[in-house]
């Protein structure tokens, strides 16, 4: 594999986003590495040479400084080989307690900041790289973007709905242009993001204490994730050089047991109802 790639990270401040950037770049590559406040990346601005890494900010909600971004990317480095979709945000709170603009702000990071993200990257990877070069378009996405839960109705939304998209654009692509989506689906690392979660005051109507959101909301101070984050970015990086990468990878235990209860349970409901569905098409095996 080349150690001549280079990436672009979102939410490189904290959390998935540093560690990664972190990782790629002890890996011998080279960073774009975006945040909102691109000082908090000098200390590996003093680590690593310019022609290795490079500091933008990027806000994600500003179109603007997206396509400037991948403009200087274009201008430094001619070439973009893996885009790490990452930035995001959590607000929690059951869906009758969140306000709407709330809400609808949560999309514009978490949904609308990656589908701009994705855009450009593809673009790139088919129109600045040598034809056939493609790139790598990793989606951080969430065990909740599989499975929903109380209290996480917008965030898990949210994540559902990039399922879809990188899905849906998994499909499209021309496998000519050599571009590989993956969804990367953790559950549980210990990261800033937890201290920075937000909890909406609950409805009136949720007061009963054993509500599994109210449970959540309650013990949420004590939330210690076990999974470590260094082991998950290894994982990203791993996939990252995989000639075939999986469309999703689910990482860590918590996320697979999640997803394996989803499954069964999703398997019964298929089965015990399918029967319900006889006769209302034409057989499509026919
Ligand atoms: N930790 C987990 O267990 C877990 C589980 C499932 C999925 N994830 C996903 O992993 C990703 C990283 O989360 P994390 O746990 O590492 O938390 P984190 O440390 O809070 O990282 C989130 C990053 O996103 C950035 N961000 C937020 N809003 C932004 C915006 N408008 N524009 C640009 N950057 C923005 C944050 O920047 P600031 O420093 O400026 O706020 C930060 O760099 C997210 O997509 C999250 O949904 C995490």
């Amino acid at each position: 594999m080349s150690t001549d790639r280079v990436w672009f990270i979102t939410g490189a401040s904290t959390g998935f986003g540093r560690h990664l950037a972190e990782l790629v770049l002890q890996k011998g590559e080279k960073v774009v590495a975006t945040a909102r406040r691109p000082s908090v990346l000098d200390a590996l601005v003093s680590q690593y040479p310019a022609d290795r890494l490079l500091v933008l900010k990027v806000d994600v909600n500003i179109k603007q400084e997206i396509l400037d971004a991948f403009a200087a990317t274009k201008d430094k480095f001619g070439r973009l080989d893996v885009v790490a979709n990452n930035a995001a945000y959590n607000v929690l709170g059951e869906l009758e307690s969140v306000p709407e603009e709330i809400g609808r702000a949560l999309f514009e990071t978490n949904f609308w900041g990656a589908v701009t993200v994705s855009r450009e990257a593809v673009k790139f990877f088919r129109e600045v790289n040598p034809p056939g070069v493609g790139g790598r378009l990793l989606q951080i996405s969430s065990i909740s973007g599989l499975v929903g839960g109380a209290g996480l109705a917008y965030y898990s939304a949210s994540k559902h709905a990039l399922e879809g998209l990188f899905e849906s654009l998994a499909a499209e692509l021309d496998p000519a242009w050599n571009i590989k989506v993956t969804l990367v689906e953790p559950a549980s690392f210990a990261t800033e993001g937890i201290a920075k979660t937000v909890w909406v005051p609950a409805h009136p109507a949720y007061s009963n204490p054993d509500l599994p959101a109210t449970r959540m909301r309650n013990g949420w101070a004590k939330y210690d994730p076990s999974g470590d984050v260094k082991k998950a970015v290894e994982a990203i990086y791993n996939v990252s050089s995989l000639s075939d990468p999986p469309l999703r990878l689910v990482l860590g235990e918590v996320a697979f047991a999640y997803l394996r209860k989803k499954l069964t349970a999703l398997t019964a409901d298929t089965n015990k109802y399918e029967s319900w569905s006889q006769n209302l098409q034409k057989d499509p095996r026919a």
